[in-house]
């Protein structure tokens, strides 16, 4: 099957058909490329989902490199996106250097989290050949308390702020924006009014496209989900009722 292109994601730019899903390793890069789903993302969400931290801003450029080259060993036929996690696109340099070793490591693109304060950085890496999907509305880098994920963009200054930020993203050569947390009426308002897919969660169906988390859509975590997550099984309490049988079976047998 022939490898999602860039230029194919901008080319389904309202359709509202682009599909976006987080993984972080072998496994669940094998079961996101068996998908219909355009675009891999190796999110720093993986903080939450696989490293056991609060939130993600105790990610660390190798634990990204690392589940990017795992998931590239798949061989994907889809875009992989890798995030460039916490303080490590603060200058036009670092921001190059880093994207440069996600590159390496097998992603097509970079994801980073900003708005306009971030407009010249996607553009200095857009310049130097990297493909960027930038991020706005929840930020999650800059969350530090449970309570600051929810729907933004609800008044009038912080809708012209996101419009803006949007609009700066679009000009800087970004490919296409994530959307989080952002009130449906300006979701879809953003995703009418630039050129670049929007790729939304928890942001309304307008949107060119949907992202989710891996392990909250698979129900695959010991925490409790957050609330705007998409569960469509519990493959967490399947594998502890496997383990437990496994665990009955050997004592029963070899006492
Ligand atoms: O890290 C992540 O999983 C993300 C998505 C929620 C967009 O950034």
């Amino acid at each position: 099957m022939n490898k999602i292109s860039v230029e194919k994601i901008i080319k389904l730019k309202n359709t509202s058909n682009i599909t976006m899903i987080t993984a972080y390793d072998f496994v669940s890069g094998h079961i996101v490329n068996n998908s219909d789903a355009e675009m891999i993302l190796v999110g720093d969400s993986l903080g939450m989902t696989t490293l056991g931290y609060e939130f993600t801003n105790s990610v660390k450029l190798d634990d990204i490199i690392r589940a990017t080259q795992s998931i590239a060993r798949v061989g994907i036929s889809k875009l992989l996106v890798a995030d460039l996690p916490y303080k490590t696109y603060e200058t036009n340099e670092s921001a190059l250097s880093n994207a440069l070793m996600l590159i390496d490591a097998g992603a097509d693109a970079v994801k980073l989290e900003g708005g306009k304060e971030k407009s010249q950085i996607i553009n200095f890496l857009v310049q130097n050949n990297i493909q960027v999907m930038g991020h706005i509305g929840i930020k999650p880098q800059s969350v530090n308390n449970i309570s600051d994920y929810k729907i933004v963009g609800k008044n009038k200054s912080e809708e012209d702020n996101l419009f803006e930020d949007a609009k700066r993203i679009e000009l800087s050569g970004a490919f296409s924006v994530v959307l989080e947390l952002v009130d449906s009426k300006l979701s879809k308002n953003i995703s009418e009014n630039i050129s670049i897919p929007t790729i939304g969660i928890s942001s309304g169906k307008y949107t060119d496209g949907q992202v989710q988390v891996y392990n909250d859509l698979i129900g695959y975590s010991p925490n409790i989900l957050p609330k705007h997550a998409k569960v469509f099984d519990n493959l967490f309490e399947k594998a502890q009722n496997a383990i437990d049988s496994f665990v009955e079976e050997s004592k029963r047998n070899f006492k």
